[in-house]
């Protein structure tokens, strides 16, 4: 039998920006329409795996909750349970998965694993967070950002912190969409030069946070220490000592800039109290957004292009 090949959601790259937009449109739908308490399951029947390598709390959450929303089922697959904890080659474990079920979201390590699952999979595969990408997470932020302050083309958002996954994800979608952003990294932690090469018209690198948050309109950060690479843990601490997104960073930003952190946060290191439970924090509602974004993006990749 002929498979015909699935769309995978793997980085922000993937799609185009027409697509991204559709993405949006879609989430302000079905978020008003769950907001109203009105069905819409248009994934009776169907089945989502998740494949989780790295502990999660609002992934898990989001998209076991957005895919029974939907009307179909999520199957949660820890590492630990499965014979890929014992060798199982991931391509194997592609193969048969996605014999059996309709979509897979994988959380894991190095992004070639994705790729390489992704390539045997008979199913779209949603990255849910690699050590390079973090794709869910900034649909559900520039969703975010477009409900409290409509487009974000042209825009300026300022990254302070570590060169990680969620940043580089945000120079991709940056790219996309038609805005730029302020990377603030201290010295050895910038973002990969071979990842950010692409988006150098989209980004400028920072050796001072507060003159990267000079004029942005949305402020971001993340944890110091990623999954992963807890081993830096007291090198990371030494490195970001003077890196915490505080009252006096925000100032720099423009009066009425935002603030977001994908969580889990750490308050007193990456974040102050008065930041992140002050009133340019828009974190919940990003908590928030990635089950509505999810939902649309399981509705796109299982029944392809849904107009209301
Ligand atoms: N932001 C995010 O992905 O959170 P989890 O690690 O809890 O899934
Ligand atoms: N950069 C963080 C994001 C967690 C959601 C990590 O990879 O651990």
């Amino acid at each position: 039998m002929t498979v015909a090949t699935p769309k995978h959601f793997l980085q922000v790259s993937d799609f185009t920006r027409d697509e991204l937009d559709h993405l949006f449109a879609r989430t302000r739908w079905i978020k008003d329409r769950f907001k109203r308490y009105e069905l819409y399951q248009p994934l009776r029947d169907r089945t989502l795996a998740m494949v989780f390598e790295k502990a999660s709390t609002r992934t898990r959450v989001s998209f076991e909750a957005g895919m029974n929303q939907l009307g179909g089922i999520a199957i949660n697959l820890n590492r630990g349970d499965t014979q890929l904890s014992r060798g199982e080659p991931i391509e194997d474990v592609a193969r048969v998965i996605s014999r059996m079920v309709d979509v897979v979201m994988i959380r894991t390590f190095g992004q070639d694993l994705i790729e390489r699952f992704a390539a045997h999979s008979r199913v779209p595969v949603i990255n849910g967070l690699t050590n390079e990408y973090h794709p869910c997470q900034i649909l559900a932020d520039v969703y975010t950002y477009v409900e409290h302050r409509g487009s974000i083309a042209g825009r300026t958002v300022a990254w302070v912190g570590d060169g990680n996954n969620v940043c580089n994800t945000w120079l991709q979608a940056a790219a996309i969409l038609g805005f730029t952003v302020h990377v603030a990294t201290p010295s050895g932690y910038a973002v990969d030069a071979a990842i950010a090469g692409p988006y150098r018209d989209h980004f400028r690198a920072f050796a001072d946070p507060m003159e990267a948050c000079r004029g942005a309109d949305l402020v971001t950060t993340d944890v110091w220490t990623s999954m992963g690479f807890e081993a830096e843990n007291d090198a990371r601490r030494r490195a970001f000592a003077d890196w915490m997104v505080d009252a006096d960073m925000m100032r720099q930003a423009k009066p009425d800039a935002l603030f977001m952190h994908c969580l889990p946060a750490h308050r007193g290191e990456e974040v102050a109290a008065d930041v992140i439970d002050g009133p340019q924090s828009v974190v919940w509602d990003e908590a928030e957004n990635r089950l509505h974004a999810q939902k649309a993006l399981l509705e796109y990749l299982v029944c392809g292009r849904v107009d209301p």
